[in-house]
């Protein structure tokens, strides 16, 4: 059976709405994405209460400090089932290999994900804070790091995504966000890739969150992408 690539952002901090988001795309998604927001409002009920309703959590909290700590945060997230949860490469090779190790040898073990630079960055901004040379050769090195380190991929932009997988493999997982249906709406999103042209440029798991939650029907929303990429949805 094909793996359903459809991981929708949960970007609100109103509870009800998150419920029902939940209650309403966990028979038709194959996860949601929780970040800061929805997490530091609602922590560990959010996540439970999406596990109760049979789905999956990618755990999104760009965790970045010493490897001790981040190992232990991802231990944590590990024994509360979460199905990925993803840190800064920039937090360097021997803070990825402990949370590697950690996460190994819990069962059933998340999927670690790099973040690699941030999409809100571009060359100027790196330079400011140090890093030589054009983007996305820093996208690649990082990538190339966090693989060498035991991640089990990276999230990374539609663009980066062909150059990942040509260089590091078919099985090294790309999360992509800034996906859009065809004719929805960009918001801020600049370099933008429909579902489908994500996942043929090596994406495993596409990330979509307005284009599901603001639409006036999340369900007809999340379906119309899912049969857009030959997937069978019920209902
Ligand atoms: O609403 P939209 O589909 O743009 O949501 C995309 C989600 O993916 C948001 O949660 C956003 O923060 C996240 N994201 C992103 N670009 C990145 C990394 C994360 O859009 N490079």
């Amino acid at each position: 059976m094909k793996v359903n690539p459809l991981i929708v952002a949960l970007d609100t901090g109103d509870k009800e709405v998150l419920q029902a988001l939940v209650e309403h795309l966990a028979p038709v998604v194959g996860a949601f994405k929780v970040g800061f927001y929805p997490f530091l409002l609602f922590g560990w009920d959010l996540v439970n209460y999406i596990h109760s309703r049979g789905s999956r959590v990618f755990l999104d909290l760009k965790l970045h400090d010493i490897p001790n700590t981040v190992a232990i945060a991802v231990e944590v997230a590990a024994h509360r089932g979460v199905f990925m949860v993803n840190l800064h490469t920039l937090g360097g090779r021997e803070m990825m290999e402990r949370a590697a190790q950690v996460a190994r040898e819990i069962s059933p073990r998340p999927l670690l994900l790099g973040v690699t630079v941030l999409t809100s960055m571009e060359t100027q901004d790196l330079k400011e804070v140090g890093i030589q040379g054009p983007v996305e050769h820093r996208v690649l090195s990082l990538a190339r790091l966090a693989h060498e380190s035991g991640l089990d991929g990276v999230v990374a932009s539609p663009q980066e995504a062909r150059t990942i997988k040509e260089e590091l493999g078919k099985e090294f997982v790309i999360v992509t966000p800034g996906v859009r249906p065809p004719g929805s709406p960009l918001h801020d999103q600049k370099r933008v890739a429909t579902p489908r042209e994500a996942l043929l440029a090596g994406a495993h798991y596409i990330v979509v969150g307005r284009p599901i939650c603001q639409a006036p029907d999340p369900v007809a929303a999340a379906r119309e992408i899912l049969e857009d990429l030959g997937m069978r949805t019920e209902g």
